[in-house]
């Protein structure tokens, strides 16, 4: 495994709407273990393909509860509604209100191409939300509707300042 570079904004791919994953191969595999150490190493929950600078339907997200693989997500359902405050690996000094549904049901396919499903609410609905955004070119500075200023707390937590 090795750590890819995160693009960060103002680069053009973080603009572009990804392709589709056609072919389950060990590349992939490489891709998605470097995605999840680089997330990891850069505390962060989600990590989407165009992050490293790869322009493909492919996201990777841990808020706590394990690793869990998304190519070629889609979002199937939103229920509800949630607003809480959201920041981005591609740029690590701004955070703001987005609001997203309160729970979501996906379904994607793993690393070997078997079609799974998932449904999220709290974090993982928001990480959901968020990561999919990105393989559209969408960023969460996109919906935000408040900008604010956070500091980190020692356990990793946000806090408004
Ligand atoms: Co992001």
């Amino acid at each position: 495994m090795a750590l890819r570079n995160i693009v960060k904004f103002g680069d053009e791919r973080l603009r572009k709407k990804c392709r589709e994953v056609t072919e389950f191969n060990d590349k992939l595999w490489v891709m998605l273990d470097d995605m999840y150490e680089t997330m990891k190493q850069s505390d962060g929950v989600g990590l989407a393909a165009p992050q490293i600078g790869i322009l493909r339907r492919v996201v990777v997200i841990d808020v706590g509860e394990g690793p869990i693989e998304l190519i070629n997500p889609v979002i199937t359902s939103m229920k509800g509604k949630q607003r809480e405050i959201e920041g981005c690996l591609s740029s690590p000094n701004q955070w703001g209100y987005v609001e997203r549904p309160a729970k979501v049901k996906v379904t994607a396919f793993n690393r070997y191409g078997k079609e799974f499903k998932v449904e999220g609410t709290e974090l993982l609905a928001r990480a959901l939300c968020h990561e999919i955004d990105h393989l559209n070119g969408i960023l969460f500075t996109d919906l935000a509707d408040e900008m604010v200023d956070v500091e980190e707390e020692e356990d990793g937590k946000k806090k408004k300042r």
